[in-house]
């Protein structure tokens, strides 16, 4: 077998790729805001994350996603995207973004090579917008996702992460434009970061708001996406021409078919979302490792992922938070 596999005969072909470990929102379920910032020198240079890329590529790595805290807080993302697009053997490269700014770079990201977006979007509610994010930038995002779209990063994907008491009235709403606009829209587990009797509450899980959708819009019809690497199981509404996707990191773990690993912004392998463990890369980078040296590393990476996260089992040990690993 040629390719690159981990201890469970799981393929790995998809990496993510976390470029800032900053964000220009706060979002409630994200803990970015209380963590101390990573300098100019922790983080990796394009040019190395551009090495890695080369080496995990010519291992068998053949989608990348870009991801933060926000990736288009850092300045000129789009070059990365065009050093990236051409290496060979990558198929794709997309982004998970906030959309804050897409408006912005839509168009030249496009043009730069990358090929679809997921944004978040956990409420159409202004002032719920303000109390999830800390921010009033509602706006901008659904003109990023307009621009998104405009400049063809299909298909484009909204992620709902959806929390009890907070935004769980909107379901319906979101999934509604699945059938009016044509959206592809994902609802997401609340992964408690935080462990709390009130966090955990906080779960809505995945067959209670398919409960809901099909109780008011209809029956849920399986469907394959048009794309796609990952975890969620897709759907359809009758005569929608968008999907609804369900992604359940809790109640539906779905560990056997992962196919991924990720680059932390500091330069760290790390094997799984939510493990510890991680390998070093950005010292062997800057002290001129062989490409050799590097594919041993990406394999050490891939030969420590675990069978299955433990998340509903026991305490995360919490070294890093979501926005320091990309989700
Ligand atoms: N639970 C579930 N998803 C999360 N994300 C961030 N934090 C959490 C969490 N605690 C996801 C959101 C966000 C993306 C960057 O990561 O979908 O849009
Ligand atoms: Fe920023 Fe994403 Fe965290 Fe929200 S979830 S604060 S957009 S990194």
């Amino acid at each position: 077998m040629t390719g690159l596999f981990d201890a469970f005969h799981r393929r790995i072909n998809y990496m993510r790729i976390s470029v800032t470990d900053r964000c220009n929102l706060r979002c409630i379920y994200c803990t970015v805001q209380s963590m101390p910032h990573l300098s100019h020198d922790d983080i990796l240079r394009y040019e190395e994350i551009h090495r890695v890329v080369q080496v995990a590529a010519g291992l068998g790595v053949r989608s990348i996603r870009l991801t933060g805290g926000e990736p288009l807080v850092r300045p000129d993302l789009s070059k990365l995207v065009e050093l990236l697009s051409p290496v060979d053997s990558i198929e794709e490269i997309s982004l998970t973004t906030n959309g804050t700014m897409l408006d912005k770079y839509a168009a030249e990201l496009k043009a730069a090579g990358l090929k679809r977006v997921n944004i978040s979007l956990d409420t159409l509610k202004p002032d719920r917008f303000q109390r999830i994010t800390g921010s009033d930038k509602l706006k901008d995002v659904l003109s990023g996702i307009e621009a998104a779209k405009r400049a063809q990063l299909n298909p484009v994907k909204i992620n709902m992460v959806v929390l009890r008491g907070i935004n769980d009235d909107e379901l319906l709403d979101l999934a509604r434009l699945s059938l009016s606009d044509g959206w592809h829209v994902r609802f997401i587990e609340y992964m408690p970061f935080v462990r709390s009797a009130a966090e955990a509450n906080r779960l809505v899980a995945i067959g209670e708001i398919m409960a809901v959708i099909q109780g008011t819009l209809g029956e849920l019809r399986p469907c394959w996406p048009k794309s796609g690497n990952g975890p969620a199981k897709y759907y359809q509404l009758p005569n929608a021409t968008g999907t609804i996707g369900f992604i359940g990191a809790i109640t539906d773990c779905f560990c056997a078919d992962c196919n991924r690993f990720r680059l932390t912004a500091d330069g760290r392998l790390r094997p799984c979302l939510l493990e510890d463990d991680e390998v070093d890369i950005k010292e062997p980078l800057r002290r001129g490792a062989s490409i050799e040296e590097l594919q041993q590393l990406i394999q050490e990476a891939a030969t420590l992922k675990r069978e299955q996260h433990r998340l509903g089992e026991e305490p995360i040990s919490g070294k890093r938070q979501m926005w320091q690993i990309g989700g």
